[in-house]
């Protein structure tokens, strides 16, 4: 490595067992069951989740990548940040068409990944150093963005904070009001930028299409999370007795994912051994994907304390970049 590594990290894997065993029970002893959708993610999710992102029906990571080719730079230039602070990275594997702008116009210091996975940010760190010699310090912070946002440290300088893929419309309004008011609250200077990818409202089969893809990876994407139940909670839950559903709900403009039990499904809680019960046709929630219109999200950065709010989009309106400051 050449520049500077530092990680804080601010949760730890027992307390993130911790409290995800404890949200799991929440949810699946609430009406109507819930799952939240970070344990779509668990162990293979990911890998199903990076398949996803290459089918053909799922436009989105398609759409937003050849914005960032087509506009990335000038909106870097634009903004000439000091520091880049990427909320949810991975192992920044997209950062480049940010970070390579912002390093070639030789104005940017620091980069600060923010991310769940500890692991992701190590290896991205790595691999990003051996590709830019020039980036100077990596500050990464590993926790959740619902919670840890306020580690991020001070800024030096001026600030572009990058949320992309989308990650925003899986808040449900009064989470993303909170969410938006929080990373306002990591922008104090009037030339700081939040770059964030937003998925528009379209026609319904298109985005129904996307979250029930031919080849049923987003099934086993979804069935996924009741094997991360089975693993935490050491349940023995059968998942060949749900049924993967995804519909587009027009009044709230958001893609609901459920688990759809075929049969009465019953197990123990373990501790408790309070039980739960699904009968056939009731459903686990496990995600909702909301989509916006450009008025209606604009509105909500300008509630969050945003006053400028820029667009991006293809010529099919599918998907787009939004670039709000203060
Ligand atoms: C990663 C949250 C943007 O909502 O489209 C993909 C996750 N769910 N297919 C999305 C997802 C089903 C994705 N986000």
């Amino acid at each position: 490595m050449t520049g500077l590594f530092t990680v804080t990290v601010h949760t730890s894997a027992d307390e993130e067992r911790f409290s995800a065993v404890q949200e799991i029970v929440r949810g699946l002893t609430s009406e109507p069951k819930t799952l939240s959708p970070k344990f779509l993610y668990h162990e293979e999710g990911s890998d199903l989740f990076d398949e996803i992102t290459r089918l053909e029906e799922y436009y989105p990571t398609r759409i937003e990548r050849s914005l960032l080719e087509r506009f990335g730079a000038g909106i870097v230039h634009d903004v000439w940040p000091h520091e880049i602070v990427e909320l949810g990275p991975g192992n920044s594997a997209k950062s480049g068409t940010l970070l390579s702008p912002a390093l070639q116009a030789g104005v940017l210091k620091r980069y600060i990944p923010f991310d769940i996975s500890e692991s992701a940010v190590r290896e991205g760190a790595q691999a990003l150093f051996d590709v830019y010699p020039d980036l100077g310090e990596i500050a990464a912070v590993v926790g959740d963005f619902e919670r840890h946002l306020s580690a991020i440290p001070s800024p030096e300088g001026t600030r572009l904070v990058a949320f992309l893929g989308s990650t925003i419309g899986n808040l449900h309004p009064d989470e993303r009001s909170r969410f938006l008011k929080e990373v306002r609250r990591l922008m104090p200077r009037t030339d700081d930028a939040l770059l964030m990818g937003v998925d528009l409202v379209k026609e319904t089969s298109i985005i129904e299409a996307a979250y029930n893809d031919a080849k049923g990876v987003t099934a086993l994407f979804n069935l996924n999370s009741l094997k991360a139940v089975n693993d935490l909670l050491d349940t023995n839950i059968d998942t060949s007795l749900f049924r993967h559903c995804a519909l587009f709900d027009t009044g709230h403009s958001r893609i609901e994912m459920h688990l759809e039990a075929e049969a009465d499904v019953v197990f123990a809680l373990p501790g408790s051994g309070d039980i739960v019960r699904i009968r056939a046709g009731e459903t686990i929630w496990t995600e909702s994907s909301y989509k916006f219109t450009r008025d209606d999200f604009a509105a909500e950065l300008n509630d969050a304390g945003f006053g400028s709010v820029r667009w991006f989009t293809d010529p099919d309106e599918m998907f787009s970049l939004v670039v709000a400051r203060p």
